[in-house]
């Protein structure tokens, strides 16, 4: 680990909501933030029961939390279900003939879903989970494009208390195959395919091609999403239409403990298997619940669309379980951003009347690469709050999106959480916070954010440090599933019971907390978190390679491009060609966006004498070629004098 982080952004610029925006914001000014925010750290119990109450519980807890570090059972004793929640609740008043979801296909046709319909067809699923012999408890892998049926398929999951496992569509067969053997699942959801850039993507052939390594997959349920033609498996697969048949819409919510699983996510640790990170169900409800209410200040007559795929953390929180849970009108679109071209996200601003619009600084300088012509030429004047999400923003990308996009009156709420934190942590609000363009401002309520240094020691203003949070909160991890050790090692090894999130971070003199980078061997290409160690042992299961080192250097839009050095095993010629191959490799074991940038050849990489690869002289040259610092543990200098003549 980085013993010193440094910062070197400086960033004077302050942008304070607009007053209008204030007046009818849930919290209007930084003084009252910072009031409830002092009695929230003074007594978190007691603004999380506040916010808890707003839900629906079948049986009420008798006590907020249990914590055993690193163990923590939120409202403890009380029975929730989070499809009743996200549904049921809404239907006994104005919002049972509301829109729940508008949903827009690549190809451009559209849906509008009130939340009667949904509740509907997600007891209906429920019913048809059930009649597949899935019970509750049972792991369920969902692979889905991004339509309707993937948000009805988890809560119908949800709502029978089987535990849901989104997996991202743009995963490989061999990344699906990892997740059912960890998770142990006994169903699969995806569909025929989905539509990205006018293709179709083969989703059921990727799920046939991993189930044949594995037999604990008994049913697989399967949309017609594009009509591509799929191989079905007698007695195994099954058509969604075909199982909703005969579904009865009768499906009372299962009574769930508090603290029952609601979904494992896969994600990227610094070593390489992914991590299932577990979230359970009453604590995730009120952390997304609040979130969602505080820092999107959603309204009924909101048009919300987050921009994020359902099979990454964003989709859960913000797509599905926050927005739904507030009654809000969630806008979701299957395809790509540029199809058919740039102006698609504008386009359909305009046309539908987004008013919040939640996304990805990759995707705001992709846009600024586009041209401003583009935004230009619709009508966004909808607008009314902007997100960001994913990685640092940086200014001129976060000056742009406020410019070009928010017409100069939106305010922008840069929110930084993670997979494992389940809700947003750090993030402005909206009526109430002055901003700065790069950072992510204040910590949300009840959550006890800080920069420590090595030593345990809180970091002085504009210290670098390592990004922590000290109190528990209800959206938290509860483990990695099937591996404690691995839960206390990577999170909670640091400092006695204080969570570590692997960013390093400084707080501003007025408090602002502007995030740094990993400080793991995590890269962040697009937004999405990718172990350095999982493209490595991707490139090592190719039999022409001996090893691999993979590091990250700076890319315009991705943020960080993913860079490879590779040595071949005797008698391997290398070249052109087995770039592509080893290129093409990777794509397969984990998924495209896991595709080295670049891939160079060496003789041998850099180590020290305990055989440990120097990733930071590897990072060093490929920022820029030099190499500095220390380097009296290398094995062997010649190395570093021939990895920079092969640049
Ligand atoms: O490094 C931080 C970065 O993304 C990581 C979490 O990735 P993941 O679990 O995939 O979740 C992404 C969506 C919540 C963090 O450790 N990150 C996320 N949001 C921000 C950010 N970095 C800076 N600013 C943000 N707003």
């Amino acid at each position: 680990m980085t013993k010193k982080i440094e910062s070197h952004l400086t960033e004077d610029r302050v942008i304070k909501p607009t007053k209008e925006f204030s007046k009818s914001a849930r919290i209007s000014s930084l003084a009252q933030y910072k009031k409830i925010y002092k009695e929230s750290i003074q007594s978190p119990s007691k603004f999380w029961s506040k916010e808890a109450k707003e839900l629906h519980w079948q049986k009420k807890w008798s006590k907020v939390l249990q914590w055993t570090p690193p163990f923590a059972k939120w409202f403890v004793g009380g029975k929730i279900n989070a499809s009743e929640n996200c549904l049921d609740r809404h239907l006994n008043g104005p919002r049972k003939n509301k829109a729940a979801i508008i949903w827009e296909g690549e190809p451009g046709e559209t849906r509008t879903i009130t939340y009667a319909q949904l509740h509907r067809e997600v007891c209906k699923f429920a019913n048809a989970l059930k009649n597949q012999g899935i019970k509750k408890r049972d792991r369920v892998i969902i692979y889905m494009p991004m339509v309707p049926e993937a948000a009805i398929a988890m809560l119908a999951c949800a709502r029978i208390g089987a535990v849901h496992s989104v997996v991202f569509g743009g995963f490989s067969a061999t990344s699906i195959l990892d997740r059912v053997e960890d998770s142990g699942a006994s169903a699969i959801i995806t569909a025929d395919g989905g539509w990205r850039r006018g293709k179709v993507v083969p989703l059921k052939a990727n799920v046939d091609e991993a189930l044949k390594k594995s037999k604990l997959v008994k049913k697989v349920i399967v949309l017609e999403r594009c009509k591509n033609e799929v191989k079905m498996k007698r007695g195994r697969d099954i058509w969604w239409h075909k199982a909703m048949e005969n579904a009865s819409t009768d499906c009372p919510p299962a009574q769930l403990d508090s603290e029952h699983p609601l979904y494992i996510l896969y994600t990227s640790g610094s070593t390489g298997k992914p991590k299932g990170i577990l979230h359970t169900t009453g604590g995730y409800l009120t952390g997304t619940y609040s979130t969602t209410k505080y820092i999107f200040d959603i309204r009924d007559d909101d048009i919300y669309w987050c921009t994020a795929d359902v099979g990454w953390v964003t989709g859960h929180s913000y797509i599905v379980y926050g927005p739904l849970l507030n009654g809000a009108t969630c806008l979701m679109y299957e395809g790509a951003p540029n199809f058919p071209d740039f102006a698609r996200f504008w386009d359909i601003i305009e046309r539908h009347g987004v008013t919040i619009f939640y996304t990805a600084p990759t995707a705001i300088r992709a846009f600024i690469k586009a041209g401003d012509h583009l935004p230009e030429a619709h009508d966004l004047s909808s607008l009314r709050l902007l997100g960001s999400v994913g990685e640092p923003i940086n200014p001129e990308a976060w000056m742009w999106y406020h410019e070009k996009i928010g017409g100069g009156k939106c305010p922008i709420v840069d929110t930084w959480w993670q997979t494992e934190t389940g809700a947003i942590m750090i993030s402005p609000l909206p009526g109430a916070t002055p901003t700065k363009p790069g950072t992510a401002t204040l910590p949300f309520f009840g959550i006890d954010a800080a920069i420590l240094d090595e030593t345990g020691k809180e970091c002085k203003a504009n210290e670098g440090g390592r990004l922590v949070i000290r109190k528990p909160w209800p959206s938290m991890l509860r483990t990695i599933y099937g591996d404690k050790r691995r839960f206390k090692k990577t999170y909670w090894d640091d400092y006695e019971g204080i969570y570590t999130a692997g960013d390093g971070a400084r707080r501003d003199s007025d408090g602002n907390f502007w995030i740094v980078g990993r400080l793991d061997d995590v890269l962040n290409v697009s937004g999405h978190r990718l172990g350095t160690a999982e493209v490595e042992s991707a490139l090592v299961s190719h039999p022409s390679i001996a090893e691999a080192a993979v590091v990250g250097r700076p890319d315009e839009i991705k943020g960080q491009g993913v860079v490879a050095f590779v040595t071949v095993k005797e008698g391997i010629k290398h070249g052109a060609k087995l770039v592509t191959t080893l290129r093409n490799h990777v794509s397969k074991e984990i998924g495209p966006i896991a595709k080295p940038d670049d891939i160079r050849f060496a003789n041998a990489l850099p180590k020290t004498r305990s055989g440990k690869i120097m990733r930071r002289l590897l990072k060093e040259i490929c920022a820029g070629g030099e190499v500095s610092g220390d380097t009296t543990t290398l094995e062997d200098f010649q190395v570093i004098a021939s990895l920079q003549k092969s640049n």
